[in-house]
């Protein structure tokens, strides 16, 4: 569904943002990239997305350049911080997409909202409702044209622990429901392990993808106990915190 080949982007001003990124996403996989500050996350993000272009290599999103693949709704983004017109209601937050992109088998947007737990909030605006009630309404923006294809950037990043992690569950579950491919960015090593099903770690100065592991399937059902869950946690945030040396063995 993703194919990210030899990829690297350098801005003006020499920062190398992303170096030689190879990578490949399967239709229905969700994915996390994680990594501290400025390793180049939410640039590939971006590329994926079609908001920014690649100084060197390819990147496809089924089988097309991400721009054209974006023309056609293939793709939905949400970043960390809504991005919801104040002067519509959540219900009319979530029309505007379809207005600009109309594909067979769109949600319905009253339906779409009521399935986020929002059906009492449709007629709200932005400004009446709780961050966490924001970010859903956001992110049913980015669904509401059943994209192939959902691009998160750390969405609940600017939301309090709680509310992050009963969003966190949340999101779980509206993902096992459409079968979405995902590509989600975070720094938090229990939304990865949480929600994905594999984990690209990603290291700075380049940007450079360090590892990339399969999540234990234990824990998305949330057994935090299981010793492969323990053995993954441990070793990614052995690797986050650079205890072990890029390259060393875990
Ligand atoms: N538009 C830009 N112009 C110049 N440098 C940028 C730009 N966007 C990001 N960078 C730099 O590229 C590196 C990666 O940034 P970013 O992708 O935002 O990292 P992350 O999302 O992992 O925190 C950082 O060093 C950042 O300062
Ligand atoms: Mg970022």
């Amino acid at each position: 569904m993703i194919t990210v080949s030899q990829v690297s982007k350098r801005f003006p001003g020499g920062t190398v943002a992303l170096d030689q990124i190879d990578l490949t996403v399967a239709r229905g996989e969700f994915v996390s990239l994680l990594g501290p500050s400025g390793c180049g996350k939410s640039t590939l993000l971006r590329l994926l997305a079609g908001l920014d272009t690649a100084t060197s290599g390819i990147v496809q999103v089924g089988g097309l350049a991400p721009v054209e693949a974006c023309r056609r709704g293939a793709i939905g983004v949400a970043f960390q911080r809504p991005a919801l017109v104040p002067s519509r209601t959540a219900l009319e937050n979530v029309r505007l997409t379809l207005e600009i992109v109309r594909r067979p088998g769109s949600f319905t947007p009253a339906e779409l909202l009521r399935q986020f737990g929002l059906e009492a909030f449709g007629h709200h605006y932005p400004h009446q409702l709780s961050g966490g009630m924001q970010q859903r309404v956001n992110i049913a923006c980015a669904l509401v044209h059943r994209p192939e294809i959902l691009l998160l950037d750390e969405p609940f990043g600017a939301l309090d622990e709680i509310t992050r992690e009963s969003l966190t569950g949340w999101l779980r579950g509206v993902i096992s429901a459409t079968g979405q491919t995902v590509v989600l960015v975070t720094h938090s090593v229990e939304e990865a392990v949480t929600l994905s099903h594999r984990i690209v770690l990603m290291r700075p100065d380049p940007g450079r993808i360090h590892s990339v592991s399969e999540v234990p399937a234990a824990a998305r059902i949330g057994d935090w106990t299981a010793p492969a869950v323990v053995a993954e946690v441990t070793h990614l945030r052995r690797r986050l915190h650079g205890v072990v040396p890029a390259g060393a063995a875990a």
